[in-house]
């Protein structure tokens, strides 16, 4: 180990620390646009014109930037290759028909954000420059927002560590970044998932509540492995005893059984999805009764062979809403309900798709619209 290793986290800034910030804005002079195909876009592979760069050094932030997208050069000494300090938000702009857009309740995505830096041990964003930030670059590239019914803007903010340096300790100077990504559906049809028994995501006192970047390069072996017997995702289980369901990829995990909403309650091994929360909020709206709870893969095996699991689906940005069509546990695959006939998920996912598209009232005040 290094001699002058340094274990200490940056300092939370205190707000007469933080630089004024006005964006520097350097726009594209040869944009991509013309060359897109909406149609048939990859997920994660178009970037948009712009992204937003701002770094951290000497115990402040400094000059916020929104420049054309574009590789960068970094240390191989930085700290975040060798030790993973990285953190990153999925989050989306939606645009309709009629060019109205804007972002789906990103005021959570930036607290969580935050909250994964403190666990991280990398220094917070200031909640009105992250904001600022995406509502510059969302509006400069919103002819990048697809306005298909299932399509959007994924929106990729990153935070990683660059000091250049060899030794485990907490960086002391990162990049924060914002980058935009449109997407078509991330599903296109019902999912297969296996309950996983033997790998683990996130133990008690781990960094399963963070969106840290180790987190889903552990997750990797054991969905290749599922991947390769037809699954499409992992239902993971609680790391001490496999016997409680926790969430699923990247997706919280949800079950309509005997017409209650069901899902596993937050702890530190789960993350406090967006899409979740909403899920519930919708479904308590429309007076359905919901349970935040433990749920043993017991319980679920008994609702499978009772046939009183009348849904199960996975809920995330990427996906909103993704129906499971099987469950497996061992050598036992559960065949689900008809998608057809899953009435509070279609529900759902339509009315996500048409609060996030303008159509309905939005009592909560969700969408925070750009223009
Ligand atoms: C591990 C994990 N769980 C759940 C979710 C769903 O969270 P959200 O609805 O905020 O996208 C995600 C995606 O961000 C995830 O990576």
């Amino acid at each position: 180990m290094h001699a002058d290793n340094s274990y200490f986290c940056t300092p939370n800034l205190e707000p007469e620390m933080i630089e004024t910030h006005n964006i520097n804005i350097q726009k594209t002079t040869s944009s991509k646009l013309p060359e897109i195909d909406f149609a048939n876009l990859a997920f994660g592979k178009t970037f948009a014109d712009h992204m937003f760069v701002m770094d951290f050094v000497d115990g402040r932030w400094q000059e916020p930037m929104i420049m054309p997208f574009q590789d960068m050069t970094m240390s191989p000494a930085s700290l975040v290759i060798h030790y993973g300090q990285s953190i990153f938000e999925g989050m989306k702009a939606f645009k309709n028909t009629d060019g109205r857009f804007g972002l789906f309740r990103p005021d959570l995505n930036i607290k969580r954000m935050n909250k994964s830096a403190v666990r991280m041990c990398m220094p917070e964003i200031p909640e009105d420059i992250f904001m600022d930030a995406l509502s510059e670059l969302v509006s400069l590239d919103h002819q990048w927002i697809p306005t298909g019914e299932l399509a959007s803007l994924y929106i990729r903010p990153v935070l990683f560590a660059i000091d250049d340096y060899i030794g485990v300790k907490a960086s002391q100077s990162y990049r924060f970044m914002i980058l935009l990504a449109p997407v078509n559906a991330y599903y296109t049809k019902p999912v297969r998932v296996k309950i996983e028994r033997e790998f683990t995501r996130a133990a008690q006192g781990g960094t399963g509540y963070a969106k840290t970047a180790g987190n889903y390069a552990g997750s990797l072996y054991p969905a290749k492995l599922a991947n390769d017997q037809g699954y499409d995702q992992l239902l993971w289980t609680d790391a001490k005893e496999h016997a409680y369901i926790e969430e699923s990829g990247t997706m919280n995990i949800m079950f309509v059984i005997e017409g209650k909403l069901i899902t596993p309650s937050l702890g530190e091994t789960i993350l406090d999805g967006v899409t979740r929360r909403s899920a519930i909020q919708l479904a308590k709206d429309w007076g359905i009764d919901v349970e935040e709870r433990r749920v043993s893969v017991i319980e679920l095996q008994e609702a499978m062979n009772n046939d009183t699991l009348e849904e199960a689906f996975g809920c995330g940005t990427a996906a909103t809403i993704a129906h499971i069509e099987a469950i497996a546990d061992g050598e036992s695959v559960y065949q689900l309900p008809n998608v057809e006939d899953r009435k509070l998920s279609n529900k759902m996912m339509k009315h996500f798709i048409d609060l996030k598209k303008f159509r309905v009232n939005d009592p909560h005040g969700w969408m925070v619209e750009l223009s």
